[in-house]
């Protein structure tokens, strides 16, 4: 094959193929398997959605009710992996954490002898996860402040769950009902950053938590999962309506990049951040607190206006998050308790039809030099 032409940040360069899901620049639409992900997000839920991204349909109702039972009789998460999460020094990110709980987990799995190769392995590993990460995500803040693990409620789902765990008690129905979209919502996005990075680990025909791993810790960056704890952190920064303007204004002078807006590959919007904002303010209105969503709606504006830059989802997920009441740095631990489904879809999808993914790059050093011995140079 002739040597392509180089695309910095691989821009513009196809990398692969998916099944999962297809982003439509054109319309700004993103579809999960061929349902639109509004509908999705509007009529079904996270656990229909984590179906449909691990079994490639949306499931009957037999199914979805055979998928939760196992997501509930999955949903606990052995001792020793919070043990060893309860040791990550004080102060570590819930990301880092959350990597250090699911390496953990990996041995526990019972088909853990298995090789990366079987994909109805894969598949039962990927429910695990599945169904497990949001105990890791809550549990792992307790245990980081000093308090002990909850187990979660077999009778539960994904989002209440989560909550349950965090809090210590169950949530209302519209602050499940919320985090449940938004779970939707985050599923899955094609060759985003950490599905690639999650393909190609195991393209090397490591093991789908390894995979998982390497997914982590790529989504934990700021211009990619990280981008939601920013976002709230600059809402915090600017503090009220009237100075949200000027703010925009001095950052994009100084050519800082404001979190929660701009996509790599949508242009005009993304369509996850109008119902992720809706949300937001809905709550924000049943709170009687638009402080964060009117300090959200000038910067929206402003940024329109200097940059034509649009906000994409990770921007009102901040201002939502936050009028739920969850502590900022588990945002982004949050993206991958839904997450994981799209990285476990792709993984899978990597390892049915494997091929190392291995690309040229350019040599840019030094020519062949001569070797001077050390006592010469
Ligand atoms: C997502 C992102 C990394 C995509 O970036 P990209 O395709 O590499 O685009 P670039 O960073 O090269 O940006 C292209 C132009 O838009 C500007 N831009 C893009 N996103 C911007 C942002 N959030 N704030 C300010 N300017 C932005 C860049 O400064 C650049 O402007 P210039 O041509 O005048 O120099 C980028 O939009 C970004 O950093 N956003 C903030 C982080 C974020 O929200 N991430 C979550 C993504 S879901």
């Amino acid at each position: 094959m002739a040597a392509g032409t180089y695309s910095p940040g691989l821009e513009g360069v196809i990398a692969g193929a998916t099944n999962l899901s297809e982003i439509d620049i054109e319309k700004s639409q993103l579809v999960y398997r061929g349902y639109n992900v509004h509908e999705l997000a509007k009529e079904g839920g996270f656990e229909e959605t984590a179906y449909l991204l691990l079994y490639g349909e949306l499931p009957t109702r037999a199914q979805l009710d055979g998928f939760n039972s196992q997501l509930a009789s999955e949903r606990s998460v052995p001792d020793y992996v919070y043990d060893v999460m309860a040791k990550v020094p004080k102060g570590a990110h819930p990301m880092d954490q959350l990597k250090v709980g699911v390496a953990a987990l990996a041995p526990s799995d019972p088909d853990y002898e298995v090789g990366p190769l079987d994909h109805d392995a894969n598949v039962r590993k990927a429910v695990r996860m599945t169904a497990k990460m949001g105990a890791i995500a809550a549990n792992g803040w307790r245990v980081a402040h000093g308090q002990d693990p909850i187990q979660p409620d077999p009778s539960l789902n994904t989002a209440a769950n989560f909550l349950y765990m965090l809090k210590g008690e169950k949530a209302d129905d519209y602050t499940v009902a919320t985090l449940n979209t938004s779970l939707v919502l985050y599923a899955e996005h094609g060759y985003n950053a950490s599905a690639f990075c999650a393909r190609v680990t195991v393209s090397a025909l490591s093991d789908i938590y390894s995979g998982v791993v390497s997914a982590i810790g790529t989504l934990k960056g700021m211009l990619h999962g990280g981008a939601n704890e920013k976002a709230m952190a600059m809402l915090m920064e600017i503090g009220s309506p009237d100075k949200a303007e000027q703010y925009v204004k001095d950052a994009l002078a100084q050519k800082k990049k404001i979190m929660g807006f701009g996509h790599r590959e949508y242009k005009i919007s993304d369509s996850r951040s109008g119902i992720m904002g809706d949300m937001g303010h809905e709550i924000a209105r049943r709170k009687g607190d638009t402080k964060w969503t009117d300090i959200a709606d000038v910067v929206e504006r402003t940024i329109k206006q200097e940059k034509g830059l649009f906000p994409n989802v990770d921007f009102p997920a901040a201002y939502t998050y936050y009028l739920l009441d969850i502590p900022i740095p588990l945002y982004t631990p949050i993206f991958a308790v839904s997450r994981i489904t799209g990285w476990c879809g792709h993984i899978i999808e990597q390892l049915d039809n494997n091929r190392l993914i291995r690309p040229k790059c350019i040599y840019e050093g030094e020519k062949l030099r001569p070797y001077v011995p050390v006592d010469q140079r």
